[in-house]
């Protein structure tokens, strides 16, 4: 048990009636890349989309429902107004401005803080016991707000913060050895962006640590090659923005496996965006210091279950410091 550290408030979650529903808020490009997802992999039996484009909005459901002969029998439904989430388990909220080329994600806080402000109650309304998971950007910072807009117990307000940049990693170690990423275990943390930390002593390949196997063999080239990988995660966005002008696949999938871990209680490991609330999480935060960073969690029905307390290096601690001051900075001018 000493692997996990408890996560505050992790109250029982009401068993559901047995039917699962996902409302996803906002039907742009992640948006329909979740929604679409979630159809596929069969991850609930009914599926609200929200957006304030009534067009779009019915043009997608339609869309989607036309597939009906391909896909496992789920209850789609779609409206301007939010009673159509009601009774969600799981509220993921992707409406928002995204950056264009030479934006940062932490550029769009203020536009999507006001949508926010719209968005949130209501679903908290709806759907009191279902679980926020927030996409939009700047992730960690709306998922701070999504925590104190919903006034949901933070066990229940996820960002999916790192998922996607660790499953980048991932991916390009895993071309880099040419063996299969799911046989490639590493971890981003901190900050969804571009302060990002990679957890070097995080990486095993089919359960062998990389680095004590790079030691062990005196392999030094190979620390120039992943501090490539690093920079190239990191850029990996902007690249893809420049090329098509947003992402949306690759959060589509990460989305889906928080998805699933959550609703079908599968007590796995993924790096989220989560209250690492001064100093329980992360030594040395000041305890007053309210943060959403991702470190790796296990998610369950409830939520965040616990966080893994995984060996961080100082200089691994100092730049997950950096993350959070810069996280706070933008926060106390919000206002909330
Ligand atoms: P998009 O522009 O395609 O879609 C945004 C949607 O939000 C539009 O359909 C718009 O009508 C809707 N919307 C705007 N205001 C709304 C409101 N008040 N209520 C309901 N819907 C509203 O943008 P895209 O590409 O889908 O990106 C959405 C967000 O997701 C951006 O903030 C982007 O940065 C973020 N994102 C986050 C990722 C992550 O890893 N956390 C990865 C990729 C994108
Ligand atoms: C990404 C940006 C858009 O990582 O958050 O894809």
């Amino acid at each position: 048990r000493a692997i996990f550290r408890p996560f505050p408030s992790a109250a029982p979650v009401s068993p559901s009636s047995g039917r699962t529903k996902i409302s996803v808020i906002g039907a742009g490009n992640v948006g329909m890349a979740i929604a679409q997802t979630i159809l596929t992999q069969d991850l609930a039996d009914a599926l609200a989309l929200v957006d304030a484009n009534a067009e779009k909005l019915r043009g997608e459901m339609l869309d989607l429902q036309h597939a009906a002969a391909f896909l496992p029998r789920t209850h789609i439904a779609a409206s301007t107004d939010y009673s159509v989430t009601a009774g969600s388990d799981l509220c993921i909220i992707t409406a928002g401005a995204r950056q264009i080329a030479g934006e940062s994600r932490l550029d769009l806080v203020q536009r999507n803080l006001a949508l926010f402000r719209e968005i949130v109650p209501p679903l908290a309304r709806y759907s009191p016991e279902s679980i926020i998971l927030v996409v939009s950007n700047p992730v960690d910072v709306l998922t701070y707000i999504a925590w104190k807009l919903s006034g949901f117990p933070p066990n229940r307000v996820i960002g999916s913060g790192t998922n996607l940049d660790s499953s980048r990693f991932r991916s390009l170690l895993a071309e880099h050895l040419e063996v299969n990423a799911q046989d490639v275990q590493a971890y981003m943390v901190g900050e969804h962006g571009d302060s990002s930390v990679a957890l070097w002593s995080s990486i095993s390949v089919g359960g062998v640590p990389l680095l004590g196997s790079l030691e062990k063999h005196q392999i030094a080239y190979e620390q120039e090659v992943l501090e490539r990988i690093r920079r190239a995660v990191v850029e990996s966005a902007y690249e893809v923005i420049r090329l098509k002008g947003y992402t949306s696949w690759a959060i589509g999938y990460s989305v889906a496996s928080l998805a699933r871990s959550l609703l079908r209680d599968q007590r796995r490991i993924h790096p989220v965006s989560l209250l690492a609330a001064g100093g329980a999480l992360l030594p040395g935060v000041p305890p007053d210091r309210y943060v959403f960073i991702s470190l790796p969690a296990l998610l369950g029905r409830a939520g965040v279950l616990g966080v893994a307390s995984v060996h961080l290096t100082d200089e691994e601690v100092r730049r997950l410091h950096a993350s959070a001051d810069t996280l706070w900075e933008i926060q106390q001018q919000l206002g909330l």
